[in-house]
Protein backbone atom coordinates (compact mmCIF):
# COMPACT_ATOMS: atom_id res chain seq x y z
CA UNK A 1 0.00 0.00 0.00
CA UNK A 2 1.46 3.04 -0.99
CA UNK A 3 1.43 6.15 1.27
CA UNK A 4 -0.27 8.85 0.06
CA UNK A 5 1.18 12.81 0.10
CA UNK A 6 0.22 15.10 2.31
CA UNK A 7 -0.89 18.59 2.11
CA UNK A 8 2.07 20.99 0.98
CA UNK A 9 4.09 17.84 -0.14
CA UNK A 10 5.47 17.92 -3.21
CA UNK A 11 7.74 15.77 -4.65
CA UNK A 12 9.30 15.55 -8.15
CA UNK A 13 9.71 12.04 -8.82
CA UNK A 14 12.32 12.51 -11.41
CA UNK A 15 13.97 15.06 -13.72
CA UNK A 16 15.15 12.70 -16.75
CA UNK A 17 12.51 9.67 -15.78
CA UNK A 18 10.34 7.28 -17.56
CA UNK A 19 6.90 6.47 -16.75
CA UNK A 20 5.47 3.19 -17.48
CA UNK A 21 1.70 2.75 -17.75
CA UNK A 22 0.17 -0.80 -17.99
CA UNK A 23 -2.53 -0.11 -20.36
CA UNK A 24 -5.03 -3.04 -19.35
CA UNK A 25 -5.38 -1.43 -15.75
CA UNK A 26 -4.73 1.85 -16.67
CA UNK A 27 -2.10 2.41 -13.78
CA UNK A 28 1.54 3.84 -13.47
CA UNK A 29 3.71 0.64 -13.82
CA UNK A 30 6.67 2.07 -12.89
CA UNK A 31 8.78 5.58 -12.83
CA UNK A 32 12.16 4.68 -13.24
CA UNK A 33 14.80 7.76 -13.02
CA UNK A 34 17.28 7.40 -16.34
CA UNK A 35 19.90 9.11 -14.67
CA UNK A 36 20.68 6.18 -12.16
CA UNK A 37 22.12 2.81 -13.69
CA UNK A 38 20.66 0.88 -10.53
CA UNK A 39 18.78 -2.78 -11.84
CA UNK A 40 15.79 -1.12 -12.19
CA UNK A 41 16.61 1.43 -14.32
CA UNK A 42 18.36 -1.33 -16.72
CA UNK A 43 14.95 -3.82 -16.73
CA UNK A 44 12.70 -0.16 -17.67
CA UNK A 45 15.56 0.94 -20.47
CA UNK A 46 14.92 -3.02 -21.75
CA UNK A 47 11.34 -2.76 -21.18
CA UNK A 48 11.43 0.46 -23.59
CA UNK A 49 12.84 -1.44 -26.15
CA UNK A 50 9.95 -3.77 -26.56
CA UNK A 51 7.61 -1.10 -26.89
CA UNK A 52 6.67 -0.12 -30.70
CA UNK A 53 7.01 3.62 -31.26
CA UNK A 54 3.40 4.67 -31.16
CA UNK A 55 3.32 3.61 -27.85
CA UNK A 56 5.76 5.97 -26.44
CA UNK A 57 5.26 9.28 -25.38
CA UNK A 58 8.42 11.83 -25.45
CA UNK A 59 8.40 14.31 -23.04
CA UNK A 60 10.71 17.58 -24.35
CA UNK A 61 12.27 20.22 -22.51
CA UNK A 62 10.17 23.00 -20.65
CA UNK A 63 7.32 20.22 -20.78
CA UNK A 64 6.40 18.21 -17.28
CA UNK A 65 3.86 15.90 -16.54
CA UNK A 66 1.44 16.78 -13.15
CA UNK A 67 -1.36 15.04 -11.54
CA UNK A 68 -4.66 16.07 -13.09
CA UNK A 69 -6.85 17.85 -11.04
CA UNK A 70 -10.04 17.05 -9.00
CA UNK A 71 -13.15 19.48 -9.51
CA UNK A 72 -15.34 18.31 -6.11
CA UNK A 73 -18.45 20.61 -7.30
CA UNK A 74 -19.46 21.45 -10.25
CA UNK A 75 -23.14 21.74 -12.32
CA UNK A 76 -22.94 20.16 -15.69
CA UNK A 77 -26.09 21.85 -16.48
CA UNK A 78 -25.14 25.12 -15.28
CA UNK A 79 -22.44 25.34 -18.03
CA UNK A 80 -24.83 26.45 -20.48
CA UNK A 81 -24.96 29.83 -18.57
CA UNK A 82 -21.43 29.83 -17.17
CA UNK A 83 -19.99 33.59 -17.16
CA UNK A 84 -23.37 35.18 -17.14
CA UNK A 85 -25.81 36.03 -14.19
CA UNK A 86 -23.07 36.86 -11.29
CA UNK A 87 -25.23 39.91 -10.09
CA UNK A 88 -28.07 38.15 -7.68
CA UNK A 89 -27.08 36.29 -4.41
CA UNK A 90 -27.99 32.59 -4.02
CA UNK A 91 -31.54 32.37 -3.51
CA UNK A 92 -32.36 35.20 -5.92
CA UNK A 93 -30.05 33.47 -8.37
CA UNK A 94 -31.44 30.13 -8.35
CA UNK A 95 -34.81 31.24 -8.95
CA UNK A 96 -33.84 33.86 -11.65
CA UNK A 97 -30.90 31.89 -13.51
CA UNK A 98 -30.35 28.45 -12.64
CA UNK A 99 -33.81 26.86 -11.89
CA UNK A 100 -35.24 28.23 -15.54
CA UNK A 101 -32.13 26.71 -16.90
CA UNK A 102 -31.61 23.50 -15.39
CA UNK A 103 -35.73 23.04 -16.48
CA UNK A 104 -34.70 22.62 -20.05
CA UNK A 105 -32.66 19.24 -19.39
CA UNK A 106 -35.98 17.69 -19.44
CA UNK A 107 -35.06 17.71 -23.39
CA UNK A 108 -32.40 15.00 -23.42
CA UNK A 109 -31.43 16.81 -26.63
CA UNK A 110 -30.62 19.97 -25.24
CA UNK A 111 -28.80 18.10 -22.11
CA UNK A 112 -26.56 16.03 -24.59
CA UNK A 113 -25.40 19.20 -26.31
CA UNK A 114 -24.70 20.99 -23.22
CA UNK A 115 -23.18 18.13 -21.75
CA UNK A 116 -20.77 16.78 -24.26
CA UNK A 117 -19.86 20.65 -24.26
CA UNK A 118 -19.34 21.43 -20.30
CA UNK A 119 -17.55 17.96 -20.01
CA UNK A 120 -15.06 18.42 -22.62
CA UNK A 121 -14.22 22.15 -21.48
CA UNK A 122 -13.50 20.96 -17.87
CA UNK A 123 -11.10 17.48 -19.35
CA UNK A 124 -9.39 20.55 -21.50
CA UNK A 125 -8.96 22.59 -18.69
CA UNK A 126 -6.93 19.62 -16.86
CA UNK A 127 -10.17 17.96 -14.78
CA UNK A 128 -9.32 14.33 -15.11
CA UNK A 129 -11.63 13.64 -12.48
CA UNK A 130 -15.11 15.67 -11.45
CA UNK A 131 -17.92 15.74 -8.91
CA UNK A 132 -20.94 16.96 -11.39
CA UNK A 133 -24.57 17.42 -9.89
CA UNK A 134 -27.35 17.03 -13.08
CA UNK A 135 -30.50 17.97 -12.88
CA UNK A 136 -33.38 16.33 -11.47
CA UNK A 137 -34.06 14.23 -14.69
CA UNK A 138 -33.08 10.66 -14.85
CA UNK A 139 -32.87 10.28 -18.40
CA UNK A 140 -30.65 13.70 -18.82
CA UNK A 141 -28.43 12.69 -16.04
CA UNK A 142 -27.90 9.33 -17.19
CA UNK A 143 -26.93 10.61 -20.82
CA UNK A 144 -24.27 13.39 -18.70
CA UNK A 145 -23.13 9.89 -17.60
CA UNK A 146 -22.92 8.66 -21.13
CA UNK A 147 -21.16 11.70 -22.20
CA UNK A 148 -18.39 11.62 -19.33
CA UNK A 149 -17.70 7.94 -20.38
CA UNK A 150 -17.61 8.81 -23.89
CA UNK A 151 -14.75 11.89 -22.87
CA UNK A 152 -13.42 9.13 -20.73
CA UNK A 153 -13.18 11.35 -17.79
CA UNK A 154 -13.41 9.71 -14.27
CA UNK A 155 -16.18 11.18 -12.26
CA UNK A 156 -19.12 11.34 -9.48
CA UNK A 157 -22.79 11.91 -11.01
CA UNK A 158 -25.57 12.16 -9.28
CA UNK A 159 -29.21 12.89 -10.06
CA UNK A 160 -30.67 16.12 -8.37
CA UNK A 161 -33.75 15.89 -5.87
CA UNK A 162 -36.12 18.53 -5.68
CA UNK A 163 -39.16 18.50 -4.01
CA UNK A 164 -40.10 21.39 -2.31
CA UNK A 165 -39.40 25.29 -2.42
CA UNK A 166 -39.09 24.81 -6.28
CA UNK A 167 -40.97 26.06 -9.17
CA UNK A 168 -43.97 24.21 -10.36
CA UNK A 169 -41.89 23.33 -13.97
CA UNK A 170 -39.03 22.42 -11.91
CA UNK A 171 -40.01 19.91 -8.75
CA UNK A 172 -40.14 16.28 -8.51
CA UNK A 173 -44.19 15.25 -7.63
CA UNK A 174 -43.52 13.70 -4.21
CA UNK A 175 -40.58 12.33 -2.07
CA UNK A 176 -41.52 8.93 -3.33
CA UNK A 177 -41.11 9.36 -6.79
CA UNK A 178 -37.95 11.40 -6.15
CA UNK A 179 -36.68 8.95 -4.27
CA UNK A 180 -37.58 5.93 -6.85
CA UNK A 181 -35.75 7.74 -9.48
CA UNK A 182 -32.82 8.35 -7.76
CA UNK A 183 -32.57 4.42 -6.67
CA UNK A 184 -33.60 3.89 -10.87
CA UNK A 185 -30.28 6.25 -11.62
CA UNK A 186 -28.19 4.41 -9.26
CA UNK A 187 -28.49 1.06 -10.15
CA UNK A 188 -28.84 2.20 -14.14
CA UNK A 189 -25.29 3.32 -13.44
CA UNK A 190 -23.70 0.92 -11.80
CA UNK A 191 -25.21 -1.91 -14.78
CA UNK A 192 -24.05 -0.18 -17.46
CA UNK A 193 -20.96 0.10 -16.26
CA UNK A 194 -19.62 -3.26 -17.17
CA UNK A 195 -20.80 -2.67 -20.72
CA UNK A 196 -19.97 0.85 -21.25
CA UNK A 197 -16.30 1.21 -19.71
CA UNK A 198 -13.34 -0.29 -20.54
CA UNK A 199 -12.49 -3.21 -17.80
CA UNK A 200 -9.34 -5.07 -17.63
CA UNK A 201 -6.60 -6.46 -14.99
CA UNK A 202 -3.03 -5.41 -14.60
CA UNK A 203 -0.78 -3.25 -12.63
CA UNK A 204 -2.29 -2.44 -9.19
CA UNK A 205 -4.99 -4.90 -9.98
CA UNK A 206 -8.66 -4.55 -11.15
CA UNK A 207 -9.18 -1.25 -13.48
CA UNK A 208 -11.10 0.85 -11.62
CA UNK A 209 -14.31 2.69 -12.56
CA UNK A 210 -15.07 5.78 -13.93
CA UNK A 211 -18.33 6.91 -13.16
CA UNK A 212 -19.47 6.63 -9.36
CA UNK A 213 -23.24 7.03 -8.95
CA UNK A 214 -23.66 9.88 -5.93
CA UNK A 215 -27.16 10.81 -3.84
CA UNK A 216 -28.13 14.28 -4.29
CA UNK A 217 -30.11 16.14 -2.36
CA UNK A 218 -29.66 19.42 -3.79
CA UNK A 219 -29.49 21.22 -0.97
CA UNK A 220 -31.98 21.12 2.39
CA UNK A 221 -34.41 23.74 1.47
CA UNK A 222 -35.31 21.88 -1.80
CA UNK A 223 -35.86 18.60 0.33
CA UNK A 224 -38.65 17.28 2.46
CA UNK A 225 -37.92 15.12 5.39
CA UNK A 226 -39.52 12.38 4.15
CA UNK A 227 -37.25 12.99 0.99
CA UNK A 228 -34.35 13.34 2.83
CA UNK A 229 -34.21 10.19 4.80
CA UNK A 230 -35.25 8.00 1.78
CA UNK A 231 -32.01 9.55 0.00
CA UNK A 232 -29.88 8.83 3.26
CA UNK A 233 -31.12 5.12 3.22
CA UNK A 234 -30.15 4.85 -0.61
CA UNK A 235 -26.39 6.47 0.44
CA UNK A 236 -26.11 3.63 3.20
CA UNK A 237 -27.61 0.62 0.85
CA UNK A 238 -24.80 1.50 -0.90
CA UNK A 239 -22.86 0.09 -4.32
CA UNK A 240 -23.80 -3.57 -3.93
CA UNK A 241 -20.01 -3.96 -2.79
CA UNK A 242 -20.63 -2.95 0.84
CA UNK A 243 -19.41 0.81 0.07
CA UNK A 244 -21.65 3.66 0.95
CA UNK A 245 -22.81 5.78 -2.15
CA UNK A 246 -21.30 9.27 -1.89
CA UNK A 247 -23.67 11.86 -0.76
CA UNK A 248 -23.01 15.40 -2.43
CA UNK A 249 -25.02 18.46 -1.19
CA UNK A 250 -24.52 22.71 -0.31
CA UNK A 251 -24.13 23.25 3.15
CA UNK A 252 -24.19 26.67 4.88
CA UNK A 253 -23.13 28.98 1.81
CA UNK A 254 -25.52 31.88 2.15
CA UNK A 255 -26.61 34.00 5.50
CA UNK A 256 -30.09 33.77 3.95
CA UNK A 257 -30.32 30.51 2.95
CA UNK A 258 -28.60 29.52 6.74
CA UNK A 259 -31.38 31.51 8.55
CA UNK A 260 -34.36 29.89 6.20
CA UNK A 261 -33.01 26.60 7.08
CA UNK A 262 -33.00 27.42 11.02
CA UNK A 263 -36.68 28.69 10.31
CA UNK A 264 -37.56 25.64 8.63
CA UNK A 265 -36.02 23.01 11.06
CA UNK A 266 -36.17 24.53 14.77
CA UNK A 267 -35.34 20.87 15.39
CA UNK A 268 -31.98 20.88 13.96
CA UNK A 269 -28.90 22.19 16.32
CA UNK A 270 -27.10 23.23 13.23
CA UNK A 271 -27.94 22.84 9.37
CA UNK A 272 -25.56 19.97 9.38
CA UNK A 273 -27.77 18.73 11.73
CA UNK A 274 -30.91 18.47 9.31
CA UNK A 275 -28.72 16.03 7.19
CA UNK A 276 -27.13 13.82 10.20
CA UNK A 277 -30.84 13.70 10.83
CA UNK A 278 -31.49 11.80 7.91
CA UNK A 279 -28.89 9.58 7.49
CA UNK A 280 -27.00 11.87 5.10
CA UNK A 281 -23.85 12.74 7.15
CA UNK A 282 -21.13 10.03 6.88
CA UNK A 283 -17.94 9.45 5.64
CA UNK A 284 -18.99 9.40 2.02
CA UNK A 285 -20.55 12.80 2.22
CA UNK A 286 -19.23 16.31 0.71
CA UNK A 287 -20.62 19.40 1.38
CA UNK A 288 -20.13 22.39 -1.08
CA UNK A 289 -19.04 25.81 0.49
CA UNK A 290 -19.25 25.68 4.23
CA UNK A 291 -18.59 29.27 4.77
CA UNK A 292 -21.20 30.03 7.56
CA UNK A 293 -20.76 26.97 10.15
CA UNK A 294 -20.06 27.63 13.54
CA UNK A 295 -18.48 24.93 15.90
CA UNK A 296 -21.20 22.62 16.79
CA UNK A 297 -21.19 22.35 12.88
CA UNK A 298 -17.45 21.61 12.11
CA UNK A 299 -17.39 19.39 14.53
CA UNK A 300 -20.33 17.41 13.23
CA UNK A 301 -18.65 17.43 10.01
CA UNK A 302 -15.50 15.98 11.99
CA UNK A 303 -16.89 13.17 13.89
CA UNK A 304 -18.84 11.94 10.77
CA UNK A 305 -15.83 11.79 8.56
CA UNK A 306 -17.59 13.97 5.82
CA UNK A 307 -15.95 16.39 3.83
CA UNK A 308 -15.46 20.62 2.74
CA UNK A 309 -15.61 21.49 -1.15
CA UNK A 310 -13.97 24.66 -0.88
CA UNK A 311 -15.48 27.32 -4.06
CA UNK A 312 -13.82 30.53 -3.69
CA UNK A 313 -14.98 31.91 -6.90
CA UNK A 314 -18.66 31.11 -6.53
CA UNK A 315 -18.33 32.21 -2.48
CA UNK A 316 -16.98 35.66 -3.96
CA UNK A 317 -20.70 35.77 -6.23
CA UNK A 318 -23.45 33.97 -5.30
CA UNK A 319 -22.70 32.84 -2.03
CA UNK A 320 -21.34 36.28 -0.46
CA UNK A 321 -18.76 34.17 2.16
CA UNK A 322 -15.63 33.51 2.67
CA UNK A 323 -14.54 30.01 3.63
CA UNK A 324 -11.35 29.61 6.52
CA UNK A 325 -9.78 26.45 4.66
CA UNK A 326 -7.34 26.51 7.21
CA UNK A 327 -9.37 26.23 9.57
CA UNK A 328 -10.81 23.15 8.51
CA UNK A 329 -7.78 21.58 7.64
CA UNK A 330 -6.17 22.55 11.55
CA UNK A 331 -9.60 20.57 12.60
CA UNK A 332 -9.00 17.59 10.60
CA UNK A 333 -11.98 17.67 7.73
CA UNK A 334 -10.66 17.05 4.54
CA UNK A 335 -11.04 19.70 2.21
CA UNK A 336 -10.89 19.76 -1.75
CA UNK A 337 -11.31 22.47 -4.12
CA UNK A 338 -15.06 23.07 -6.57
CA UNK A 339 -15.16 25.45 -9.51
CA UNK A 340 -19.09 25.67 -8.69
CA UNK A 341 -20.01 26.22 -12.07
CA UNK A 342 -21.50 28.37 -12.93
CA UNK A 343 -21.88 30.44 -9.25
CA UNK A 344 -18.36 30.29 -10.06
CA UNK A 345 -17.44 31.64 -13.45
CA UNK A 346 -14.86 29.13 -14.79
CA UNK A 347 -14.76 25.49 -15.03
CA UNK A 348 -11.13 25.67 -14.65
CA UNK A 349 -8.71 24.28 -11.38
CA UNK A 350 -6.32 27.30 -12.41
CA UNK A 351 -8.87 29.53 -11.40
CA UNK A 352 -10.29 27.49 -8.63
CA UNK A 353 -6.68 27.28 -7.08
CA UNK A 354 -6.04 31.08 -7.30
CA UNK A 355 -9.17 32.16 -5.96
CA UNK A 356 -8.40 29.85 -3.22
CA UNK A 357 -4.95 31.20 -2.84
CA UNK A 358 -6.75 35.11 -2.77
CA UNK A 359 -9.71 34.06 -0.57
CA UNK A 360 -7.05 32.62 2.05
CA UNK A 361 -5.23 35.98 2.01
CA UNK A 362 -7.54 37.74 2.69
CA UNK A 363 -8.49 35.34 5.73
CA UNK A 364 -5.30 35.75 7.19
CA UNK A 365 -5.60 39.35 7.06
CA UNK A 366 -9.49 40.31 8.17
CA UNK A 367 -10.49 39.77 12.48
CA UNK A 368 -11.39 36.22 13.18
CA UNK A 369 -15.05 36.95 14.75
CA UNK A 370 -14.57 33.34 17.06
CA UNK A 371 -10.91 33.89 17.88
CA UNK A 372 -10.20 37.65 17.61
CA UNK A 373 -6.84 37.42 18.43
CA UNK A 374 -5.94 34.32 16.28
CA UNK A 375 -3.66 35.06 12.95
CA UNK A 376 -4.29 32.34 10.40
CA UNK A 377 -1.65 31.46 7.79
CA UNK A 378 -2.55 31.83 4.33
CA UNK A 379 -2.35 28.54 2.22
CA UNK A 380 0.68 28.58 -0.27
CA UNK A 381 0.41 27.07 -3.47
CA UNK A 382 2.21 23.86 -2.62
CA UNK A 383 -0.99 23.23 -0.15
CA UNK A 384 -3.01 24.69 -2.55
CA UNK A 385 -2.24 22.50 -5.77
CA UNK A 386 -2.40 19.41 -3.56
CA UNK A 387 -6.13 20.44 -2.55
CA UNK A 388 -6.48 20.87 -5.97
CA UNK A 389 -5.41 16.99 -6.65
CA UNK A 390 -4.71 14.37 -3.54
CA UNK A 391 -6.81 16.28 -1.53
CA UNK A 392 -9.61 16.61 -3.78
CA UNK A 393 -9.39 12.67 -4.91
CA UNK A 394 -9.55 11.92 -0.74
CA UNK A 395 -12.77 13.52 -0.43
CA UNK A 396 -14.61 11.81 -3.09
CA UNK A 397 -12.60 8.66 -1.98
CA UNK A 398 -10.52 7.74 -4.68
CA UNK A 399 -7.08 8.73 -2.87
CA UNK A 400 -5.40 5.48 -3.67
CA UNK A 401 -7.03 6.18 -6.94
CA UNK A 402 -6.16 9.45 -8.60
CA UNK A 403 -4.05 12.50 -7.41
CA UNK A 404 -0.63 11.87 -7.60
CA UNK A 405 1.51 10.39 -9.49
CA UNK A 406 2.52 7.00 -8.05
CA UNK A 407 3.05 3.37 -9.10
CA UNK A 408 0.16 1.10 -8.66
CA UNK A 409 -2.26 4.42 -9.28
CA UNK A 410 -4.04 5.74 -11.92
CA UNK A 411 -2.16 7.48 -14.67
CA UNK A 412 -4.44 10.38 -14.54
CA UNK A 413 -1.95 13.17 -15.49
CA UNK A 414 -1.34 16.31 -17.38
CA UNK A 415 1.41 17.08 -19.70
CA UNK A 416 2.46 20.70 -19.38
CA UNK A 417 4.53 23.15 -21.57
CA UNK A 418 5.47 26.30 -19.95
CA UNK A 419 7.65 27.30 -22.90
CA UNK A 420 6.75 30.50 -24.28
CA UNK A 421 4.18 29.73 -27.07
CA UNK A 422 2.18 32.03 -29.72
CA UNK A 423 0.24 33.62 -27.79
CA UNK A 424 0.87 32.19 -24.49
CA UNK A 425 0.64 34.37 -21.65
CA UNK A 426 3.26 33.62 -19.73
CA UNK A 427 7.39 32.78 -20.11
CA UNK A 428 9.72 30.89 -18.64
CA UNK A 429 13.03 31.69 -18.56
CA UNK A 430 16.30 29.48 -19.01
CA UNK A 431 17.05 29.83 -15.05
CA UNK A 432 13.55 28.51 -13.68
CA UNK A 433 13.52 25.54 -12.13
CA UNK A 434 11.22 22.49 -12.70
CA UNK A 435 8.94 24.04 -9.12
CA UNK A 436 9.29 27.55 -10.69
CA UNK A 437 7.69 26.79 -13.75
CA UNK A 438 4.75 24.89 -12.17
CA UNK A 439 4.47 27.54 -9.95
CA UNK A 440 4.10 30.12 -13.21
CA UNK A 441 1.81 27.69 -14.80
CA UNK A 442 -0.34 27.47 -11.94
CA UNK A 443 -1.02 31.33 -12.21
CA UNK A 444 -0.58 32.43 -15.44
CA UNK A 445 -1.31 29.65 -17.52
CA UNK A 446 -4.30 28.03 -19.16
CA UNK A 447 -5.16 25.32 -21.21
CA UNK A 448 -3.32 26.57 -24.10
CA UNK A 449 -0.34 25.00 -21.72
CA UNK A 450 -2.01 21.82 -20.84
CA UNK A 451 -0.98 20.28 -24.47
CA UNK A 452 -2.05 16.30 -23.08
CA UNK A 453 -4.76 15.13 -20.63
CA UNK A 454 -4.26 11.91 -19.73
CA UNK A 455 -7.27 9.49 -17.55
CA UNK A 456 -6.19 6.05 -16.90
CA UNK A 457 -3.15 6.05 -19.22
CA UNK A 458 -5.50 7.20 -21.91
CA UNK A 459 -4.61 10.79 -23.82
CA UNK A 460 -8.21 12.30 -24.23
CA UNK A 461 -8.05 15.51 -24.33
CA UNK A 462 -5.42 18.29 -24.63
CA UNK A 463 -4.42 21.67 -26.90
CA UNK A 464 -3.13 20.52 -29.95
CA UNK A 465 -1.83 24.16 -31.99
CA UNK A 466 1.15 23.88 -33.88
CA UNK A 467 3.20 26.09 -32.07
CA UNK A 468 4.47 23.65 -29.36
CA UNK A 469 5.51 21.44 -32.15
CA UNK A 470 7.17 23.70 -33.83
CA UNK A 471 9.83 24.95 -30.71
CA UNK A 472 12.57 21.98 -31.09
CA UNK A 473 13.67 19.71 -27.99
N1 LIG B 1 -27.48 25.83 -3.38
C1 LIG B 1 -28.52 25.15 -3.92
N2 LIG B 1 -28.38 25.01 -5.23
C2 LIG B 1 -27.24 25.62 -5.57
C3 LIG B 1 -26.54 25.81 -6.81
O1 LIG B 1 -26.97 25.40 -7.88
N3 LIG B 1 -25.36 26.47 -6.73
C4 LIG B 1 -24.86 26.95 -5.56
N4 LIG B 1 -23.69 27.58 -5.58
N5 LIG B 1 -25.49 26.78 -4.41
C5 LIG B 1 -26.67 26.13 -4.41
FE1 LIG C 1 -23.14 24.47 -6.19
Amino acid sequence: HVRLPTIGELTISSEQGLVLVDSRSGAIAAIVDLASEDEATQAARAHLALLVPAQVTKIRRAQFLMPGFVDGHAHAPQYAFHGTGLDLPLLDWLERYTFPTESKFKDVNYARRIYASAVARHLRYGTTTCAYFGTIHREATEELVRQVRTAGQRAHVGKVSMDRNSPPNYIEPSAEVAAAESALFVSNVLASRAKEEPHGVGVGGKRPALVTPAVIPRFAPSCTPPLMKALGELSRRGDGSGQKLPVHTHLSENASECAWVAEMHPEASCYADVYKRSGLLHERTYFAHCCHCNRTERTLLHEHGAGVVHCAASNFLVGGALCNVRRWLEEGVPVALGTDVSGGWSASMLDAIRQSVITSNLVSRMPDEEQPTRKWKPLSWQETLWLATQGGANVLGLGDVTGGLEPGRQFDALLVDVAPLCGGSFCVFDEDDVLTSLEKFLFTGDDRHIISVYVAGRRVAGASHAAYREHGD
